[in-house]
Formats: C-alpha cells, sequence, structure tokens
C-alpha cells in the first residue's frame, strides 16, 4: 500500500501530526509520504494519486470548515476508481464534522472514506480581544497535545495498515454541531478576519512574512511589509505568530504570546522552507 498524504497547515499543527503519521506508517514497512499543498502544481498532483492506492488530505479547522486553498485543490483533484481516502483536520477544541465536511464531493469523485478523524492541538488564533489562550510552551503542548495526538495516530495507522474503517465524529449530531458556527464563519467571519491584519512600526523589513505566506498576500513595499489581495488571505495566522520582531497586528493590537507551532522542529522547518 502507498499512501500520498496532502495536507495544508498554517502553524504547523497539521504537518506535524501529517509527518508524524506517515513516519509511523513507513516504520511499518507500507509507503506514506506527507505533501504540502503549498506550490505544488496539479500535474504532480495527478501523478503522485495515479501512483497511490490511498489518498489522504488534511488541514486546520477555520470556523468547523477547511481554508480555501485546500478546498480548491480537491475541487481540482482528479477523478479515481475507488480510492480508499484517509481524511483528518486539526481543531483547538471542536468543529462537528470538520473531518468529513468534503466526504460528499470526494465520493463523487470516487475516493472512499475508509478513516477519518479530528486532533485537538495548540490553539493559534492569537488576537488580542479574543478570549482564547495562546502558548508558546513546547513542554506545555508535549504534555496536553502532543502525547495524546501520538497516542491516535498509532491507532490510526494500525487502522490503516489492518485496512480496518476508522472513522469518527460522522455523525447528523456532529453535522449539526457544525452547522453552529460553518455558515457564519463562511459567509461573515472568513471576511472580517482576513481584514484584520496590519504592519506597525516594528517592521524591520525581513521579509519573512512575504516568503512564508501561503497566498502571496503579503508583499514589501519600500522596506516594509504591506498587505496586497486581501481577499485571498486565509486567516492562517502564520505571518502574524512566526513575525520575528511581532510587528503583524490583528485589528491594530498584538496578543502575546505567539503561537510557535506545536515544537521547535516544526517551527524551524517552516521558516526554513517557508512553505509548510
Ligand atoms: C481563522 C481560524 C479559525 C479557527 N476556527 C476553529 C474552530 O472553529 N474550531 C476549533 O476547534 N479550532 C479553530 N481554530 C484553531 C485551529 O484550527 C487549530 O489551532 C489548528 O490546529 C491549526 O492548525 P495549523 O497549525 O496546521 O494551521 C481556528 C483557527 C483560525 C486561525
Amino acid at each position: 500500500m502507498r499512501l500520498v498524504l496532502f495536507y495544508f497547515s498554517g502553524t504547523g499543527n497539521t504537518r506535524y501530526i501529517a509527518h508524524h503519521l506517515c513516519n509511523r506508517l513507513n516504520e511499518s514497512g507500507y509507503t506514506a509520504k506527507a505533501v504540502s499543498i503549498e506550490g505544488i502544481n496539479f500535474t504532480d498532483a495527478q501523478e503522485l494519486i495515479d501512483n497511490a492506492s490511498a489518498v489522504g488530505l488534511a488541514w486546520p479547522i477555520y470556523g468547523s470548515d477547511l481554508p480555501n486553498n485546500m478546498k480548491q485543490f480537491i475541487k481540482a483533484m482528479p477523478v479515481v476508481e475507488n480510492k480508499p481516502l484517509l481524511t483528518f483536520c486539526t481543531q483547538m477544541l471542536f468543529s462537528g464534522d470538520g473531518a468529513v465536511v468534503m466526504r460528499h464531493e470526494l465520493e463523487k469523485k470516487g475516493y472512499v472514506q475508509k478513516w477519518a478523524l479530528q486532533f485537538n492541538m495548540p490553539n493559534n488564533y492569537v488576537a488580542a480581544g479574543v478570549p482564547l489562550k495562546s502558548s508558546a510552551d513546547y513542554a506545555l503542548h508535549e504534555e496536553k497535545y502532543l502525547k495524546t495526538a501520538r497516542k491516535k495516530i498509532d491507532i490510526l495507522a494500525d487502522s490503516i495498515i489492518k485496512k480496518k474503517d476508522h472513522i469518527k465524529q460522522a455523525t447528523i449530531f456532529n453535522t449539526l454541531l457544525a452547522m453552529s458556527q460553518r455558515p457564519f464563519y463562511k459567509y461573515i467571519g472568513h471576511n472580517m478576519v482576513t481584514k484584520m491584519f496590519g504592519v506597525n512600526d516594528q517592521c524591520t523589513g525581513c521579509k519573512l512574512c512575504a516568503q512564508m505566506c501561503p497566498m502571496n498576500v503579503i508583499k514589501m513595499e519600500d522596506d516594509k511589509a504591506v498587505y496586497v489581495n486581501q481577499e485571498k488571505c486565509l486567516a492562517c495566522f502564520r505571518c502574524s505568530n512566526f513575525c520575528p520582531v511581532s510587528a503583524i497586528t490583528v485589528l491594530n493590537k498584538v496578543k502575546q504570546p505567539h503561537y510557535k507551532g506545536p515544537d521547535e522542529e516544526t517551527y524551524k522547518a517552516i521558516i526554513t522552507n517557508r512553505k509548510a
């Protein structure tokens, strides 16, 4: 069995799970590859899907929904014949049916949902006035989230290897829960969030935010970062959380501590490779 697992990850949580799952599968003699959808071209994606015996998709949850770039990726995915499908999402608390929200679209294309799971991970929505805790404490992440996540990864890997179905939170109740926030975020919340970002005088012109932005929404002008095409912004919070001098504002304010990914390795991988 060969799994290709496409993911998007704003601040590293989804990347962490995707890579740990693939490592775990590879250790068991399976062949699994985690591929970021940032910058991928569709010919390459199609070839990877053609050569895989199972396909995975993973995303962070935004208002019980998935990021727009992942929706576009799914829309462009080729039609296949009965390919087993894994989907998972990462979230801070709840998303209702967030891991299976694209199930019908994908099943119409011939992908057969076999595995679906949600992983609770640290919050990356760091904005003044929003009553959500943030943390940059890797030891705390390990204790509170990563240990549990790795146990879930083991169970998931085991069901993939044994070809056993493992689909969680795909009930009507979960869909109803998701409906309590998905329409609001989709039609109102997302537009509000994307316009919240700005740059203050602390900006040193290091370009990191512009190079890291998954949608190229940030450009450099006179050695200062500026937001352009903000309607394309995913609100992934990579720019504001990973800015080395905390120069990115959310609603003109800076809230500390910023979220620097689930662990140091993931954080360094993102800022080094620029695209997660
Ligand atoms: C704009 C935005 C909306 C979010 N909405 C939700 C949500 O509805 N439910 C939830 O549990 N977490 C929500 N979160 C938290 C993220 O889903 C969570 O931290 C995720 O693991 C981040 O993954 P990443 O590091 O791969 O980008 C939201 C985060 C952002 C930035």
